[in-house]
Formats: structure tokens, C-alpha cells, sequence
């Protein structure tokens, strides 16, 4: 399924390799790394290349700067951190392209690992501009390019695609299991497979909800994108966040379903909640309350799913082999609305029977925060957001159709 060729098919002992990394990581009010999982998982490549004697150069994007300088993005401390994580110093070039990039690149000796300033301080890198992309491949003083930022394959950019018109570009370690493991879960899981969709929107999901509808044996609906389908069934929903306009797209879920399942079977088969827990504000003093799914006040927010649904999702989970969740089920900010999703964590973590598959953003966040074992206690913990459902739907990522064929 992955037909992509890898650092392991490609002569690249000894040369100098521009490696693509997604370390657009969290970061806390006062700049801090927030999280630092897309960097441990970069680091088997990176080991891999300085075993073979390889010069490394690393470029990425942080945050969305918009094209400009803005010292808040600035990756100098990635490089701090990532020089201890992998145990030798890491060199940070404060420019992407330049004289000084070139420099640098030139004289580093192999064993050496330079990070470049932000890719995005530079509106051409989102442009997709080959001028730029030309560029980075000459400063770089690169032999390849290695692509491993799966995070980011899902864009268009220099980096990800017009990149590869000028260096020899493969794929790394990260990126390669990102793809195999999100593919085979999708294509050849072992059954019953159930999905557990959260998160807000329903419209940023679409695809990967009629794809899961396709191949899951169990649907269950969870967070604001539960209010949108409660509403959708006729239920009262009294201040809750939910989508507009979005009756067509429930109606063509439905009738997938339908397809599938038969009209009898579909309220088992797409698993809504039947009972809601509600608050009047969205704060630190909100107080969970839960009532029935058809007994949602006026001045109410739905802000979780209740005991008696999440009960009834934890059966189902128990049954599966193999689980795909993506997005949280309540406002998990909020420790009190949390329920629903740490109850899935612990489900997932607690029976390692299961193949659990766990990515979108504000999901991994949820249970790399949950987990004391740094993730490890799930199958995979996708390093991508978006490039994670867009795999998992079955579309065609830029960044990895633009490199060498296997
Ligand atoms: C991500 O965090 O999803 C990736 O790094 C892509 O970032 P972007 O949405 O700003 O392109």
C-alpha cells in the first residue's frame, strides 16, 4: 500500500539530506515546547541518517506566522531541545535560505544536525514557490530530500512538493509508518472495528466519516459534532455549539448507513448519545449535570456525553479489535466534561487486545496529556491532524505523491 520509496531504498551514506520535519509543536504562553511528541518521533530517522555518516539538515514550519519574521515562531528553541533528546548538539541556522544557510550546510561535516529558521518567515514556502524550493535545495547543499513531516503532507508548499522538482526526495521512517499503519487500519483492520468520531465539526470530517460509515462496524457520535446530529433527529439542543446548514450532508450519512445496515439496525450502527451532560456557562465553575438527550434545557450547553452513553460506548470499544478515534468527546478542556474521552483512553489503554488508532490534533493532545506513558500506552498516536483524516478518507496527500515511486 505504501509505494513510496524510503531512506532505506536510496544510496545516502555520507551525503548531506535535507529532512523535512513537522515540529509545528504546541507551545505554551511563555514560548516553552508544550508538547514534545513530533519531536521524539522524528527521531528514528534522524538516528537512522546519522548512523549511515549523513550531514543532516532539518527544515519545518511553526505556527502560521503568515510569510513574516516573528521571533514567537522562531525555531531556535526546537533546536535546543531536540540537540538533548538526541543527545548531540544541534545547530541552529537563524535563516532558511541565504548565504549563511549555505555556508553553514557547506562546511558541517557528516555526523552534524543543523535545524533552518521557520520555513513560513517566507510567504513563498506556502505558495508552493519553485524559486524558493530551488533555493532551499541549493543552500541546503543537499544530495536528497528526505519528506517526514506527516503533519504537514496534507499542504502544497515548497517544502512538501515543489521541493521535490529539484532533489532526489524519499520518504522517512515517521512518515512511513504514519501512512502503513493509518492505511492498514482503514483497509485490512481486523473486524469489529468501531470509530469513535468527536471533535466540532462535522464539516471538516466529512469524508472520513462516509469512509468510517463504509468499513466500521460501529459509529459512535461524540462532542459538539453530536449536537449537530441530536438537532439534525429533532432533539432540542438549547445553546449548544453545532453547524448550520448541514442537513443535506446528515441526510447522505444516513442513507450510506442505511445502505449498509437496513433502517432497523442504524440507531445501533451510528451510535448518538442518549443521555447529555449540560452546563449554563463554559467555565471553570460550570457544573456537570446530566439529563436525558430530549430533556436539554433552553439556557443549556451540551458540554459531554452522560453515564448511561458512555457506558453503553465503552461496551462497544470492549467488543472491538480495532479502534479509530478522532476528536475528544466533550469540552475535555474542562476536567468536568472530560468524562466521556478519558473513560475512551482508559478503555483503549487498559485492553491492549486493541488496535487503537488515535489522530486529529485536539485528540492526541487529549491523551498524550491522559497518558503518564507518553502515548505508548495506544497501538499508534498519529503525529498529524488533518493529514491523518485525509489519508485515512482515501485522498491523495501532495507531499507524499510528489515523492519517488518505490
Ligand atoms: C498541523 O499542525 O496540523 C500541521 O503542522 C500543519 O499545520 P497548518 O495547519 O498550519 O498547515
Amino acid at each position: 500500500m505504501f509505494n513510496k520509496k524510503t531512506i532505506k531504498d536510496v544510496p545516502l551514506d555520507g551525503k548531506t539530506v535535507l529532512v523535512r520535519a513537522d515540529y509545528n509543536v504546541p507551545l505554551e504562553k511563555n514560548g516553552e515546547i508544550a508538547d514534545e511528541y513530533r519531536l521524539t518521533q522524528s527521531l528514528p530517522t534522524l538516528r537512522y541518517l546519522l548512523d549511515r555518516n549523513c550531514t543532516v539538515v532539518i527544515c519545518s514550519h511553526l505556527g502560521r506566522p503568515d510569510g513574516k519574521k516573528d521571533e514567537k515562531y522562531s525555531l531556535e528553541k526546537v533546536a535546543a531541545r531536540l540537540g538533548e533528546l538526541l543527545a548531540r548538539p544541534v545547530r541552529f541556522v537563524s535563516d532558511t535560505i541565504g548565504d549563511q544557510v549555505y555556508q553553514a550546510t557547506k562546511h558541517a561535516r557528516p555526523g552534524e544536525v543543523l535545524l533552518l529558521e521557520n520555513l513560513r518567515f517566507y510567504a513563498a514556502e506556502e505558495q508552493n514557490d519553485p524559486v524558493f524550493a530551488k533555493q532551499l535545495a541549493k543552500d541546503s547543499s543537499a544530495s536528497y530530500f528526505v519528506q517526514d513531516g506527516f503533519g504537514v503532507v496534507h499542504r502544497a508548499h515548497a517544502s512538501t512538493s515543489a521541493i521535490t522538482e529539484f532533489l532526489p526526495s524519499v520518504a522517512g521512517l515517521l512518515l512511513e509508518k504514519e501512512c502503513k499503519t493509518l492505511q492498514a487500519a482503514i483497509h485490512s483492520p481486523q473486524k469489529p472495528l468501531v470509530a469513535v468520531l468527536g471533535g466540532a465539526k462535522i464539516s471538516d470530517k466529512i469524508s472520513v466519516i462516509l469512509r468510517l460509515i463504509e468499513v466500521a462496524d460501529h459509529v459512535i457520535i461524540g462532542g459538539a459534532m453530536a449536537n449537530t446530529f441530536l438537532r439534525y433527529r429533532g432533539y432540542r439542543i438549547g445553546k449548544s455549539i453545532a453547524e448550520d446548514d448541514l442537513d443535506d450532508t446528515i441526510d447522505k450519512i444516513y442513507q450510506t448507513a442505511a445502505k449498509k445496515v437496513g433502517e432497523d439496525a442504524i440507531d445501533d450502527f451510528i451510535m448518538l448519545p442518549i443521555d447529555v451532560a449540560v452546563a449554563t456557562t463554559i467555565d471553570q465553575s460550570a457544573r456537570r449535570a446530566v439529563v436525558a438527550a430530549d430533556e436539554v434545557a433552553e439556557d443549556e450547553y451540551i458540554l459531554d456525553i452522560g453515564q448511561a452513553s458512555i457506558e453503553h460506548m465503552a461496551g462497544a470499544i470492549r467488543q472491538a479489535k480495532t479502534v479509530i478515534w478522532s476528536g475528544t468527546l466533550g469540552y475535555a478542556e474542562l476536567p468536568a466534561f472530560a468524562h466521556a474521552s478519558a473513560r475512551v483512553a482508559l478503555e483503549l489503554a487498559s485492553n491492549p487486545h486493541i488496535t487503537s488508532i488515535i489522530g486529529g490534533g485536539d485528540t492526541v493532545n487529549f491523551v498524550l496529556d491522559w497518558d503518564a506513558n507518553g502515548g505508548s500506552s495506544f497501538t499508534h498516536v498519529s503525529t498529524g491532524g488533518s493529514a491523518s483524516l485525509e489519508l485515512m478518507a482515501g485522498q491523495k496527500l501532495p507531499g507524499i505523491e510528489a515523492l519517488l515511486d518505490a
